[in-house]
């Protein structure tokens, strides 16, 4: 297939990035660099306790400190009816604690002062009488009998059990498992980790008494939705509400829920009538804002002897700590983890998971996955490599055996999603080819004669991004179509208006591209407009990969209104019927005759002039559009990776990492580069180095960067990458996402390799030296 760089005129390709003029030379503008006139500063007061009774709070001796401006606390949000605020799954959560704290860093008081050191120092003046009470930890125990019952302030909440959820046919599943001939189980843990965007959380609020308009500048990669939320607790119209997220960075999907900062930067300008800024540290960002994964799965694998895989079935127990505060869309408790079938045909699959509450921080978003894919991804991938273990067979070859095949697309899972294009085979067979597979195994074998430990580890994923159909999708109740709005000025330059929210991936190029693409536009004459609720038309934002899949169709289509418009007005220009012209990518001209063309610059200045326009053709080349996508997308990839163990230490090193990546047509290849080499850095950083751990009384212990460890380049290999490209049918310009496949897919890749190097059926990540040590002498150590 031609790839997308050899086509002429297309306005894809590897573009500059328009954004990096600023990014890259500090002129970045983030929430922190906002500063208004007489803007106050606001701290939060944490709790040192991971589960407590508030018995008492004394604010007199903070309230007398100079420059302290408020005090706010529980009781005085209950006055107000704002304690609690809602969670984007139903559930509650308190801004600020009133009746007990439930994990450690819950939000308990917050002071407002003129500066932002007299707000921290008279943070450490509040007094809080604390009643500690046993925290539950260990979210396999949260359901015993005996566990403390955390969320007492809701109404026939008995224990700590959340929801159960199931996908697939149990009944066949069963029936499958009973008569295999091979059935391999594993209990396998995906750690919580925490997405560690470099900036953190925070707000400015600005309350106008006079207007009675709020305007609030945040870290949101969710702008619409959040304005939509603050709109329903406060009870303030939208249009008196304007939600700025200026750039970001990075979100991770830790920024797609809202925190009790935010809530409360509004509360200190309603309070004070001044600005109120909040921005939180490291600490609080890593103690208190949303976690991810922490599922504890239990898989079963079925197979005959000769290695055809029959079924998948697994039982989960989801972490999803105090309060229920994931982001997902509402049908689905569990995110898309029963995409956990993967990549194979499978004859049946099945599913259950329970939530569960413990005295963590709440959260479970889609870290860089389209929710909860990376557990799922994860679990098929480390199922078919213990199974490989067990049946002695090579994993290349047991997935190339097993993976489905370009015929059977669109192909229906046996857990219900449509996965719309692909060609496994090619993929894996690439990444073989590129890593040179055979040899490795032979130098692997060599080096086991001398005692060196050297590990392959290969992983098969397929994502499923782009959420999501309307009819199908939903946040809070909102559907997950998006918008795009698209002005020609007279001049033929453009402005388009979307409502995704970029946080470092480069939208402003890409999107741009599109426009570029579809009416022949220079990249460098469209501007793109995001992340400012004033300016832009309504919709569900950037994460789980969807922006390309929904926001970016939106983009093309609207370009296309713009395109037949124009094209009516050129019949005009040229005295021609709109049948008698063709598009030659960037000017209509008569068939058959390329010098009687018009530019879409020619065009713009006619549609705004005194040209006698066609009957029905409105003034100036101005679009907008909805667009609810049909389907997900379902990009896919075959990664392979290559460690050596050190025998004395059990440190590991990555020494090649092979990324094949199909994500159909690339707008900007080297923005989707650059987002698979952040996924796959991400991946060596949670398979031997991340984790949010607590000790038994809920005490974190991860709380800065020098514990809870990002990988740097030091820790990263010099990425091998191939690309398939297999268009999505559906989508206007065949492109499926990729923000996160790399996340998604690399993980699995790093641990096979590992535990194929220490010839050990399984270990939980992280698989630090401690870890690996302790797997190579038989004794499992978690972290
Ligand atoms: O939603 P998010 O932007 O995080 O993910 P995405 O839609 O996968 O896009 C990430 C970046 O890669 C954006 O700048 C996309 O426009 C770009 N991209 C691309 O150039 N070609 C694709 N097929 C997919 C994404």
């Amino acid at each position: 297939m031609t790839t997308v760089e050899e086509r002429p005129h297309t306005g894809f390709g590897r573009t500059l990035r328009k954004e990096d003029v600023r990014l890259v030379r500090g002129k970045g503008n983030y929430v922190d660099d906002v500063r208004l006139p007489g803007m106050l500063h606001g701290a939060l007061l944490r709790s040192p306790y991971a589960h407590a009774r508030i018995l008492s709070i004394d604010t007199s001796a903070a309230e007398a400190m100079p420059k302290v401006l408020a005090v706010i606390t529980g009781e005085t949000l209950k006055g107000l009816g704002l304690a609690w605020m809602p969670t984007l799954s139903y559930d509650v959560q308190a801004v600020l604690a009133t009746d007990k704290v439930r994990y450690q860093g819950q939000e308990v008081a917050f002071v407002i002062a003129e500066d932002h050191y007299a707000a921290r120092d008279a943070v450490e003046l509040i007094e809080v009488d604390y009643e500690p009470l046993p925290a539950v930890i260990d979210a396999k125990k949260a359901l015993d009998p005996d566990s403390p019952v955390i969320r007492d302030d809701k109404e026939n909440q008995a224990d700590n059990h959340i929801f159960d959820w199931e996908a697939g046919d149990q009944a066949k599943t069963d029936e499958v498992f009973a008569n295999a001939e091979v059935v391999v189980a594993e209990d396998i843990l995906y750690p919580r980790v925490h997405p560690a965007p470099l900036e953190t959380c925070g707000s400015v609020a600005d309350m106008d008494p006079v207007t009675g308009k709020l305007t609030l500048y945040t870290t949101s990669q969710a702008p619409h939705a959040h304005r939509t939320v603050y709109a329903l607790v406060a009870g303030l119209p939208e249009h008196k509400i304007r939600v700025i997220a200026p750039d970001i960075g990075g979100g991770f999907g830790n920024k797609v829920g809202i925190y009790p900062g935010y809530v409360m930067s509004i509360v200190g300008s309603i309070v004070t009538g001044k600005p109120v800024k909040w921005v939180e540290d490291r600490s609080e960002h890593l103690m208190s804002t949303a976690f991810a994964r922490d599922y504890h799965m239990r898989g079963e694998i079925a197979a005959t002897k000769d290695g055809k895989i029959l079924g998948l079935r697994v039982k989960v127990i989801a972490d999803h700590g105090a309060f229920n505060a994931t982001a997902q869309p509402t049908k689905f408790p569990a995110g898309f983890f029963h995409v956990f079938t993967g990549s194979y045909d499978l004859q049946a699959a099945h599913c259950s998971v329970t939530g569960v509450y413990t005295n963590k921080a709440p959260g479970g978003v889609a870290y860089a996955c389209s929710f909860r894919i990376t557990e799922a991804v994860y679990l098929v991938e480390r199922m078919v490599d213990v199974l490989a273990y067990e049946l002695k067979a090579d994993p290349a070859e047991l997935r190339m055996k097993n993976l489905l095949q370009p015929e059977q697309f669109p192909y229906t899972t046996q857990t219900g999603w449509e996965y719309d294009s692909g060609d496994y085979p090619k993929a894996l067979q690439l990444a073989m080819d590129m890593a040179g597979y055979d040899e490795l195994r032979r130098e692997q074998a060599e080096k086991r004669e001398r005692g060196e430990l050297m590990g392959i580890g290969v992983a098969f994923f397929t994502e499923a991004v782009g959420a999501g159909p309307r009819k199908h999708m939903d946040i809070l109740g909102l559907g997950m179509a998006d918008g795009a709005e698209l002005r020609i000025h007279p001049t033929g330059k453009a402005v388009l208006r979307i409502s995704v929210k970029t946080q470092g991936q480069g939208h402003e190029t890409t999107f741009a591209q599109i426009v570029g693409n579809e009416l022949g536009l220079p990249t460098a004459d469209i501007e793109v407009v995001h992340g400012d609720t004033d300016q832009t038309p309504f919709g569900l934002g950037t994460y789980g990969s969807r922006s390309t899949p929904v926001s970016g169709a939106a983009t093309a289509l609207v370009a296309r209104k713009i395109r037949d418009k124009a094209k009516i007005i050129a019949s005009a220009m040229l005295e021609v019927s709109p049948d008698d012209l063709e598009w030659a990518g960037d000017r209509f001209h008569v068939k058959g005759d390329p010098e009687q063309a018009k530019t879409i610059q020619e065009i713009a200045m006619a549609a705004h002039s005194s040209l006698e326009l066609p009957e029905g053709i409105e003034g100036h080349l101005d679009a907008t559009t909805v667009y609810n996508p049909p389907n997900l997308t379902y990009p896919f990839g075959a990664y392979i990776c290559v460690v050596d163990v050190d025998p004395g230490t059990g440190g590991v090193k990555v020494r090649r990492f092979i990324a094949v990546d199909d994500c159909g047509v690339r707008i900007n290849p080297m923005i989707v580069e650059g987002q698979v080499h952040g996924g796959l850095a991400d991946g060596v950083g949670m398979a031997l180095m991340q984790v949010i751990a607590f000790d038994e009384e809920g005490n974190h212990l991860g709380a800065s960067f020098m514990d809870y460890l990002l990988p740097t380049s030091l820790e990263c290999p010099s990425w091998e990458l191939g690309a398939t490209y297999t268009p999505s049918p559906h989508h206007p310009i065949g492109a499926k996402g990729v923000g996160e496949s790399a996340t998604v897919g690399s993980p699995c890749a790093v641990v096979n390799a590992v535990l194929d190097a220490i010839k050990v059926r399984h270990a939980d990540m992280p698989l630090t030296p401690a870890a690996v040590w302790g797997a190579m002498q038989g004794r499992p150590i978690r972290t």
